[in-house]
């Protein structure tokens, strides 16, 4: 049992958030998301570790390269500030209604590490796009591998629609309701990932399917 000091200082320290941009684009409106959630993290008294994917980049994954003991650069760079964060946001495109192929690429590869490091970490989804969906098809299938892969998923998502359109040339979103939304989601993800740091309650196993017993075969039970 730590002493009421130690807890104090760690209710102080501020959180740490991996931002990760998942477009690949310069000029990216994802980016232009992504950059302005870090201000507003920053701005509410946590730390920010902006990212793009082109710093996890990995070729496709090919189970021979891994029997080699072949692991990209990129997954393990992935990996490291997976856990050097406290939690993940990811900002991504919508392609041809679903995930860029890249990114779920490079969530394969991490996945392939033990402890497998997606379980249990909490993660904010969004999105933005020119389209008025705003790219939200790529958030409901980006869940599929996350909560497959144990992640917590924050219920509520951010897609900018005509995203093109929404941002301000100082790079804020220009329509006051839908930033204020925006700033709110960020606000209550920070506040649920401070109550699991800091006032951690119960502790779950991670396994694929109910009523699953740990089995080498499966591989993936923790
Ligand atoms: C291969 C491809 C497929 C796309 N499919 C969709 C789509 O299904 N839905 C959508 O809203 N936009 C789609 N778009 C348009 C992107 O939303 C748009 O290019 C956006 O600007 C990409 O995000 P970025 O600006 O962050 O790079 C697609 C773009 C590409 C290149």
């Amino acid at each position: 049992m730590e002493n009421k000091e130690a807890f104090i200082k760690r209710q102080a320290e501020p959180l740490r958030f991996l931002i990760i941009s998942a477009s690949l684009r310069t000029g990216s409106l994802n980016t232009q998301l992504a950059k302005l959630a870090a201000q507003v993290i920053e701005k509410n008294g946590n730390k920010a570790d902006y990212a793009n994917m082109s710093e996890f980049d990995c070729p496709s994954f090919n189970g021979d390269l891994e029997s080699k003991g072949i692991i990209p650069p990129g997954a393990e760079e992935f990996r490291k500030r997976l856990l050097a964060n406290d939690a993940f946001i990811i900002t991504s495109p919508e392609y041809n209604g679903s995930i860029p192929g890249f990114l779920k690429n490079a969530v394969d590869w991490v996945s392939r590490f033990r402890p497998q490091p997606f379980n249990e970490r909490n993660a904010l989804l969004m999105s933005a796009s020119p389209s008025m969906a705003g790219g939200n098809r790529a958030l409901w299938s980006l869940r599929i591998p996350f909560e497959h892969l144990g992640a917590r998923v924050y219920p509520n998502m951010f897609s900018l629609a005509t995203a093109h359109k929404a941002f301000t040339p100082e790079g804020n979103i220009a329509d006051a309701t839908l930033a204020k939304r925006f700033e709110d989601n960020l606000i209550a993800f920070s506040s649920l990932v401070e109550a699991v740091k800091n006032y951690p309650c119960i502790k779950k196993a991670w396994v694929e399917f109910l009523g699953e017993r740990p089995d080498p075969v499966t591989e993936r039970v923790e």
